[in-house]
Formats: structure tokens, sequence, C-alpha cells
């Protein structure tokens, strides 16, 4: 297996781009199965989960080119119905399959994803929008069972759970609401960039959508969709973490096919600890000359603090003088990578769904497991400044989210190469 091996020390500086977004590119792909028109996609990240999200459509019968960071999907006339534990184990998005198949063959059997290595992680709210508008569900041997008597019906539809929003069940419900009879509100939305980018494709397919990006979507269902093309936004994690990144090296980064307007909550934590921030139209600069100050931050639904930041934010945190918190307010126990910065040297204690760091002068290079995607790149970012060589092992994890990350910090000036094995 890859590894990614670093020897720290050394500042960022130039420029680098963002590249699309994946959690954006995976349910717009699923959105493309409510046409049977063919739908282009652009600006989409070559990853591992991308990949993975277009076998499961070929296998349910669509025709998925991917050249150049464009994919061209064709569903046809007709669709399979069935998304095996085989795929949707792998990639648990693969679960936007449901709303799309159920609102265009009216009938779906997906696998249900199971558990996830940042914490339990259940589908009940697409389940409920879904039975809301109409769906028979039975979870049966695994899967679920979802199943339209006649057509489904525009309902009023409350999608709050115990952890607030859900990004993936508001994308599931909306695909489906939108070849709804009638009209369909969804309260409690989730308000992610992501989501607005999804109802945006959508309305280019045809859809009536209002309200995305406030708590509040109202659908008018139609009869039909058409193929229609798009651009995915750009990566708000992966710019979050070359943004961390330029600022934990002291060093001065021009992060480009950025959207400023999505890094509000990292640029405001960024600013009290002291890093310098310039947002121009689509970049964001990065400077940092004196030390880093302790803060605090909690996670939270968008336009709060990201989840998916969480772990890159606690090695900066790691290496900032004082005390700072971090608390988990979306998956309390995504924290398997305390136990790894720990082992890099960083005095990290666990309290419940907070980390409490105390800021180290140095962290100490030291071989390295990921556990997670967002893990593995804070484990990347500490090893920039950690004295000696760093390896982070089980780079699978990284390989589905992030594109040539280790081109683009080496492009920076960072000492990063992988191995191959
Ligand atoms: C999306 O997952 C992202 N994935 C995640 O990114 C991200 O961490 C998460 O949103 C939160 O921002 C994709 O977009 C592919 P949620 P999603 O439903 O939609 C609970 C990454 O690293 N919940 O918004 O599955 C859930 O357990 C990944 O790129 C229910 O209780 O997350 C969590 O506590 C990891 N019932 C909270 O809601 C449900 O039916 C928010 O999760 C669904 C979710």
């Amino acid at each position: 297996m890859d590894k990614i091996v670093i020897t720290g020390g050394r500042k960022l500086k130039g420029e680098v781009t963002v590249s699309g977004a994946k959690n954006s590119a995976l349910p717009i792909m699923a959105a493309a199965l409510l046409s049977e028109e063919e739908s282009i996609i652009e600006n989409v990240p070559d990853l591992r989960d991308i990949q993975t999200m277009a076998k499961l459509m070929r296998s349910l019968g669509a025709r998925v080119l991917f050249e150049n960071g464009t994919l061209a999907i064709k569903p046809g006339r007709t669709l399979k119905t069935l998304a095996p534990y085989k795929l949707v184990s792998t990639m648990r998005a693969s679960v936007c399959v449901l709303g799309p198949l159920i609102g265009r063959m009216g009938y779906a059997e997906v696998s249900l994803p199971g558990g996830c290595v940042i914490g339990p992680r259940p589908i009940d709210l697409h389940l409920k929008g879904l039975e809301a508008l109409g769906a028979h569900i039975e979870i049966q041997h695994g899967y679920v069972n979802a199943r339209v008597k006649k057509s489904l019906r525009g309902a009023e539809i409350y999608l709050g759970g115990s952890f607030g929003s859900s990004v993936l069940a508001t994308g599931n419900v909306m695909m489906a609401a939108v070849l709804a009879q009638g009209k369909s509100t969804i309260e409690n939305a989730a308000c992610e960039p992501e989501v607005v980018d999804l109802a945006r494709f959508l309305k280019k397919m045809g859809a009536r959508i209002t309200g995305e990006g406030s708590p509040r979507l109202e659908i008018e269902g139609v009869k039909k969709l058409h193929g229609a093309k798009t651009a995915v936004i750009s990566d708000r994690i992966e710019a979050g973490t070359f943004i961390m990144a330029a600022a934990m090296t002291g060093g001065d980064v021009l992060v480009k096919n950025v959207e400023p307007s999505h890094q509000n909550a990292l640029i405001d934590k960024l600013r009290q600890c002291g890093v310098k921030i310039e947002k121009g139209k689509n970049t964001i600069r990065v400077r940092r000359n004196g030390r880093l100050k302790p803060v605090d931050a909690t996670t939270l639904p968008y336009p709060g603090f990201p989840t998916d930041l969480q772990a890159q934010m606690m090695a900066l945190m790691a290496v900032t003088p004082g005390i700072s918190v971090i608390t988990e307010k979306i998956y309390p126990d995504r924290f398997m990578h305390v136990s790894e910065l720990n082992r890099m040297g960083s005095k990290i204690f666990l309290e419940g769904p907070s980390a409490i760091v105390h800021g180290v002068k140095h962290l100490s290079g030291a071989p390295v497991m990921a556990s997670d995607l967002r893990a593995s790149a804070a484990l990347v970012i500490a090893g920039l400044v950690a004295e000696g060589t760093t390896e982070v092992h089980r780079v699978y994890h990284l390989d589905r989210g992030y594109e040539k990350i280790e081109e683009k910090l080496f492009a920076l000036g960072a000492s990063i190469h992988r191995d191959r094995e």
C-alpha cells in the first residue's frame, strides 16, 4: 500500500489551485439519473469516490464517461434498481441514488451503508423524508426496499435530527420530490453549498425549487426532467486544508479557484489565531509571520465551522502555544486522529465531544496511520511542521477525497512524496 513521506520544516510559498468538490459532484452524479437524457458535469475531481460512484451508476445501467475532469452520464430509458452492498459499503454517498431511483423508477433496493470509522451514521432522516413523499419502505436483509404505489406525492417534511440538518438526506429527499405530484416543503434543510449546487443542477434539468441555501426548501414537482450541463463548485474542504497548512508553516500562499464566502467560519478562527487572510474574487491569500494564538472552535452545520475541517484544525492547534479547545457537534466520535497526532508529540486530551489541545513547540515526525479521509489530511499537514520524517500509511483514505495533494504541496515547497508499494 502507498504511503506519503513528509520531511517537516519548510514554509509553504506560492500558488495552489483547488479542485472541484467531491461532496458536490457525488450527489450531482446521482441526480443525473433523474433524466433519461445525457448530462455533462464539469470540474469533477479524479478521485476514488468519484470512480466508485461511476461504477455504481454503470451497474444501474447508465453510460458514464469520465475524461479530463468532465463526466458525461446517459442513464437511458430504464434503470436497474439495485445498489449492492459491495459498492454502498465502500462509500456511503452511494445512498444518494435512493431518491432518484424512487423518483424515476418507483422502486429501489439500496444496501444500508452500515457503520463508519467517524461514528454512527444512520439514514433515518433520508427514509423519513421519502416515506413522507409516499414511498413504502421496508428494511430486509440489510437492504432498504422502497416502493411507490402510484406516484410520489408532495408533502411537508421536517428533516431535523439529533445532530441538526443532514446534507445527503436533504439531497436525497429533494431529488425524489422534484418528480413528485404537487408541492413539497423541506424544513430544517441543510444549507451547505453542496446542497445549493445540487439544487442549481436540478433546476437546470427543469426542476422547480426555491429556498436553496436556507433551512426551508420549496419544490413544485414536474413530470419529467431533461439532461443538463453544470460545473461543480470548488472544494471548500480541500481549500480549507491548504489554508491551514499555509498558516501552520508560517508561509505565504495564494489559494486559487476558491469561493471565499464558503470559508467565513474558518477565516474568522484563523484571524483570531493571528493569521493574515485576504479574500479576492476567487482567491484567498494566507500569510503568517508572528506566533499562532490559541482559539476555541465548535463544529456545526454550515455556515458553522465544518466537521470536515476539525481534524486539520486540531493539527494547527497542536502547534499553537497555549490551550485550545475543539468541540465536535456533528460526529461526537470523530477523534481517531487524536492518538496518531499524539504519537507525533502533540498533547491532546479528549473530554467527551471536546478535545483539549495543549500546544507544543514542535511535533516530531513518526510513522502514523490514517483512519479516515480528513484524519489523513490532518496527519499530512502535521507532518509539514514536524521535526524529521513522517510516514502517513493507509493513504487510500486520502485518495478518496484529495486530488494529487502531495503534488500540490510539493509545488508549494514542501518536502513530500508518495512511496508506491
Ligand atoms: C456529508 O455527509 C458529507 N459527505 C460528509 O463528508 C460530512 O462530514 C457531512 O455531510 C457533514 O457535513 C458527503 O457529502 C458525501 P449528514 P452526510 O447527514 O450527509 C446525522 C467527508 O469527509 N444523521 O449531514 O452523510 C449524522 O449521523 C465526509 O468528505 C442522522 O442522524 O452527513 C450526523 O451526526 C465525511 N440521520 C449529522 O446527522 C440521518 O438520516 C449530519 O450528518 C442522517 C444523518
